[in-house]
């Protein structure tokens, strides 16, 4: 009697090497993948905003123009936009609160009126000019806006010179008042510093 034996090839695992036209399909395949998540990440960070509104790199609310701190007041304090605003004389400054040494936050010294910073000891005037210190310049500032109820923008710092903005006149009566309307809204817009003047001290 004949012995037959059957041969079922599918119940055993195959372990044959993969051919040099399957290795490159794989590579091939990975490749492609690589470069899609590559391109799909540039897209995704492209145009997504960079910053949020209200966080440093965004547009920061300083508040009611008519609620700004008289001229000649203390800087206040923005940490979250990292500027402080300045009511000088000649009208609004967001001076970066960063040394432009080595990038250390300053801080305000009441008593001498001077920003300082907290680790070579640079000095900076009330607005932002180098007085002493290894800073190469004076502190960089940002750009404030006046904005009225429609979200119109009314005045803006310029952003060649960086100077002060003025926001206040004096009328016939020798009393100040705004160059806008009271309820107009300023704004510092922190995606874009005005690089502080080389100093000559
Ligand atoms: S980081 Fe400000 S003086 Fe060096």
């Amino acid at each position: 009697m004949t012995d037959i034996r059957t041969h079922d090839s599918k119940l055993e695992p195959s372990h044959a090497p993969l051919t040099r036209r399957e290795v490159l399909h794989y590579l091939w395949f990975a490749l492609s993948g690589l470069l899609t998540l590559s391109f799909l990440r540039f897209m995704v960070r492209y145009l997504l905003p960079r910053a949020r509104a209200g966080s440093f790199g965004g547009l920061i609310t300083v508040g009611r123009l008519s609620d700004l701190p008289t001229p000649g007041s203390a800087p206040i304090a923005y940490p979250q936009g990292r500027f402080w605003l300045v009511h000088a004389d000649q009208g609004l400054l967001a001076l970066h609160s960063t040394c432009t040494h080595l990038d250390c936050l300053c801080n305000w010294n009441a008593e001498q009126a001077h920003f300082v910073c907290p680790c070579h000891g640079s000095v900076f005037d009330t607005q932002g000019q180098r007085l002493k210190g290894p800073a190469p310049r004076a502190l960089d500032r940002f750009v404030v806006q006046i904005v009225n109820a429609k979200g119109e923008v009314l005045a803006a710092t310029d952003r060649r010179t960086g100077a002060a903005l003025p926001v206040l006149e004096t009328s016939a009566s020798d009393e100040l008042r705004f160059l806008y309307p009271d309820d107009a809204q300023v704004y510092v817009d922190t995606s874009f510093a005005i690089l502080g003047s080389a100093s000559a001290t």
